[in-house]
């Protein structure tokens, strides 16, 4: 640190040492119950305070306890904690983040937002399909406890949250900083590798198709016909889909066979966050055309490993 006077260098160094031996020394225990002893390494000890007092922190109890009272997880030693990093962020479990953040599942929307407008009143474009149910409820909700979302995927908070950057939410920022991959600047997910797949924007150019879903639909669906998607997708073209760990791929076949093509659409442009379309895998189907077009040419032929039903 070049060109600070030397308190402001001792200053650092010390801010430095607690979040170490906080990230060090702190782990959540698979266990519940059980005290964790905290091994604070030499340096840590004269500088934290707060944990100096006490040398054994209880930790949280590693099951989904939402009034859970007993002694708080000391807050810097949580922060820091060990689940919020790869690789024990990938197998966390949700009980395990809902011990501390059990706010995520409990949390309700405003009456009205701060403008007047009563949540009662309120619809968006993306909230006019028909497998819209229910009152306005938060984000997680919608991915974790709505109707639609319980019948048609089965979402883990680590599938969003692959760990993130709490000193600064930025890559390549510090020597301890996160590598770019897991979550994007100043975000706590990476979009690209969750987000997209499902609120990416309609194929079309892949079907070899024009336009919008809205505009074409049309000519695919009738009274009788209700799921266009469907007259290519039930028998002809990429038959073999949603065999992951995060989706209920027969239910979603169940559904969108007694339903409409929002079903589809929901997850393939009807909610489109995004202009592009995510790259998915291309399953090879039954009576699978030897030729692969030229788009597909780098895709992938099967789904991302850690989210693959079958391994073969
Ligand atoms: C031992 C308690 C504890 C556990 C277990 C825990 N967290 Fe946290 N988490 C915290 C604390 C404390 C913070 C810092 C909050 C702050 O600074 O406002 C935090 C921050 C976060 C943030 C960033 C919030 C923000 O606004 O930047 C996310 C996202 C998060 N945790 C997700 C998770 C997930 C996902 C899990 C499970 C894999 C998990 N946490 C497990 C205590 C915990
Ligand atoms: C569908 C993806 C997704 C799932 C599943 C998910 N989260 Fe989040 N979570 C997000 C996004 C996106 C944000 C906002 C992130 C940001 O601001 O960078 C967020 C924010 C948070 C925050 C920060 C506090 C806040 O309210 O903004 C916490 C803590 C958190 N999530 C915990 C959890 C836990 C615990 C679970 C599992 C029970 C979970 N999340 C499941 C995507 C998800
Ligand atoms: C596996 C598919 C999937 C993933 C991944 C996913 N979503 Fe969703 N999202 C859905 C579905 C399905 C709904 C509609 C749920 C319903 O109708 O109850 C939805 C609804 C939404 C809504 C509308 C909420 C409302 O109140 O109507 C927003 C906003 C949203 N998602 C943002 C995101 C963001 C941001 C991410 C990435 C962090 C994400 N989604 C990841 C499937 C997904
Ligand atoms: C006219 C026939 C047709 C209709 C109608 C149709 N698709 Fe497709 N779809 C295709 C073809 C053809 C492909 C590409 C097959 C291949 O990989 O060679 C495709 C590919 C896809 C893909 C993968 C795209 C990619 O880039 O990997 C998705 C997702 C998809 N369709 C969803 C839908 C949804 C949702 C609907 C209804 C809203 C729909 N399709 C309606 C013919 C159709
Ligand atoms: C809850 C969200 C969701 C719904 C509902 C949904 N999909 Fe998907 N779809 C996805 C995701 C996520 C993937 C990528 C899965 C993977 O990586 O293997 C995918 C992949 C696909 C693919 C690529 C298949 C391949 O080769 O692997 C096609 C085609 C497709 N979906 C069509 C449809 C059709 C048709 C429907 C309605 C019957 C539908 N989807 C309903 C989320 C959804």
């Amino acid at each position: 640190m070049i060109g600070l006077p030397q308190n402001v260098q001792v200053f650092f160094a010390t801010i430095a040492g607690c979040l170490l031996a906080a990230g060090v020394g702190y782990s959540l225990s698979s266990h519940p119950n059980e005290a964790t002893k905290l091994t604070n390494s030499g340096s840590s000890e004269k500088t934290d305070q707060r944990q100096s007092n006490s040398n054994v922190v209880p930790t949280a109890p590693a099951v989904v306890l939402p009034t859970a009272k007993g002694p708080r997880p000391h807050y810097l030693a949580a922060k820091w904690d060990k689940i919020h990093f790869k690789p024990a962020i990938d197998k966390a479990t949700n009980a395990q983040c809902l011990v501390c953040h059990h706010e995520i599942v409990t949390h309700k929307v405003r009456k009205q937002s701060p403008a007047g407008l009563k949540t009662t009143q309120a619809l968006a474009w993306y909230q006019t399909l028909d497998t819209y149910k229910g009152e306005q409820v938060t984000f997680h909700d919608r991915h974790l406890s709505s109707p639609f979302a319980k019948k048609v995927m089965n979402l883990k908070c680590n599938f969003c949250h692959q760990g993130h950057d709490p000193r600064e939410e930025a890559s390549f920022s510090s020597a301890t900083s996160k590598e770019l991959g897991d979550f994007t600047m100043r975000k706590s997910v990476n979009p690209e590798k969750s987000c997209l797949m499902c609120h990416g924007s309609f194929p079309a150019e892949s079907m070899g198709l024009e336009g919008s879903w809205a505009e074409m639909r049309e000519g695919f669906e009738d009274e009788e016909t209700q799921n266009g998607c469907l007259m290519c997708h039930q028998e002809t073209f990429r038959t073999v889909r949603h065999q992951v760990n995060y989706l209920n791929a027969k239910v979603i076949e169940d559904l969108a066979k007694k339903g409409t093509s929002d079903v589809c659409i929901g997850c393939h442009g009807g909610r489109a966050w995004y202009r592009t379309s995510y790259p998915y895998p291309r399953h090879a189907w039954p009576d699978m055309p030897e030729e692969i077009p030229e788009w597909a040419t780098t895709r992938p032929t099967e789904s991302a490993p850690e989210h693959r039903l079958v391994t073969k």
